[in-house]
């Protein structure tokens, strides 16, 4: 074995089929389910996506009313995952509580074992329900504020911000923020959707590879980067200090949070919807500073390095104009994200092969404990 034979990172290396969605980094697209994510974001409401993305069809009027109420009917957060919740520090981070108490509502499925598609598809279908609910506990819990309790005439981004808020949200806050779940809601064989693969791969149950997958969600190369675009800003200030503030942080070698993939490497297909949702929550709020601050660092930074913007990178300052505490924007990721893993976990079961990759060994040649002597 060469060091051409290492994958590091995986890079470049096709591990199976997904009909889940199409990543093609060259015509800078994205298909659900062969549907562009454009023009899904522009036309359907959340709750479409995910039953387009588990079903592999949008819905007729009448799947999606049913699809609809089910949803409306499990928003309501469970006591025993509300007590666990509560049992943890407020200082915890929000992406421990979630992963927390998505392990507790898993905990207390009698059908978690069950792991055939149907059973899958309730699961999955009830986490998507119960998400917002867990993420809007937490960020009022933090701020020492009552819990909401979940609306059934309001749909799931209006929803998801009442429970967050305590007031009905504008309709251009509410549709930004439905953009926004509808973009995270799926990204083929990114690094926590193939850990819940490899997890679902030992044929363990589904909740077992989301809270896998939360764990791989939460690190800021991954969806951990739209809060680190935040604190970034935050640290930077102003449009007038972005040039000193990137001398220094390339001198010192920084990763700057929300540029750079994996697979686009010219430009993230999903950035210029996002920038676009959160151009109407700049003019609904007139946040101009913190455009021009926006700006500033992209065209500063890809003029110097050429490394252009993904999704966390417009998401981070959309969530914060929209009024959610820094550290809960990933967790919302989580929210939108568990459909895609949801989906992938269904498809892996369908056609599973045990991941188990090979490795080459590079520690010490074999050796031998001193006056060990093996039985004859
Ligand atoms: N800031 C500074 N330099 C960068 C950045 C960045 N954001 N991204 C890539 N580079 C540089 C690397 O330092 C490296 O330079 P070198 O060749 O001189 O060492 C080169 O570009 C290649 O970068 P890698 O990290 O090796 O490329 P990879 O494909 O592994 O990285 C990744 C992709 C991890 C996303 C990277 O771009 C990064 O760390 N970005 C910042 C974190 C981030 O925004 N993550 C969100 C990803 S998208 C999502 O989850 C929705």
């Amino acid at each position: 074995m060469t060091d051409a034979d290492i994958k590091k990172g995986l890079a470049g290396v096709v591990v199976d089929y997904t009909a889940v969605s199409k990543v093609n980094p060259d015509t800078n697209s994205l298909l659900y389910r062969g549907y562009p994510v454009q023009e899904l974001a522009a036309t359907q409401p959340v709750e479409a996506v995910a039953y387009l993305l588990w079903y592999g069809e949008l819905p007729s009027d009448d799947q999606l009313a049913e699809f609809v109420a089910e949803e409306r009917a499990h928003r309501g957060l469970d006591e025993n995952v509300k007590q666990a919740i509560d049992l943890l520090p407020l200082e915890a981070h929000p992406m421990d509580i979630v992963r927390t108490a998505v392990s507790v509502f898993g905990a207390s499925d009698p059908a978690a074992f069950d792991i055939s598609r149907e059973s899958d598809l309730g699961k999955a279908r009830r986490l998507f329900a119960k998400l917002p609910a867990i993420v809007a506990y937490d960020q009022r819990r933090r701020r020492g504020q009552e819990p909401v309790e979940p609306r059934d005439d309001l749909d799931y981004a209006h929803n998801f911000l009442w429970m967050t808020f305590g007031e009905e949200a504008d309709p251009i806050v509410a549709a930004a923020f439905s953009v926004s779940m509808i973009l995270y809601a799926e990204h083929s064989f990114n690094a926590s959707t193939f850990t819940a693969r490899v997890i679902t791969s030992t044929m363990a149950d589904l909740y077992s590879a989301v809270v896998g997958a939360i764990g791989a969600l939460k690190g800021p190369l991954h969806g951990g980067a739209n809060e680190a675009v935040m604190h970034t800003l935050d640290e930077i200030g102003g449009a007038a200090n972005v040039g000193p503030w990137l001398d220094e942080a390339l001198a010192e070698k920084r990763k700057i949070m929300g540029f750079g993939h994996r697979v686009y490497k010219k430009g993230d297909s999903r950035v210029p919807t996002m920038k676009a949702a959160l151009a109407t929550l700049v003019d609904h709020y007139d946040a101009r500073d913190l455009a021009d601050l926006y700006n500033e660092l992209e065209s500063e930074f890809v003029a110097r390095k050429g490394i252009y913007p993904n999704l966390d990178y417009p998401s981070g300052p959309a969530y914060h104009l929209m009024g959610f505490d820094t550290l809960t924007f990933t967790p919302l990721f989580v929210a939108a994200r568990v459909v895609g893993w949801t989906a992938h976990i269904i498809e892996q079961t369908a056609s599973n092969a045990l991941i188990r990759p090979l490795s080459a060994y590079n520690g010490p040649d074999e050796r031998h404990i001193e006056g060990y002597v093996a039985d004859a």
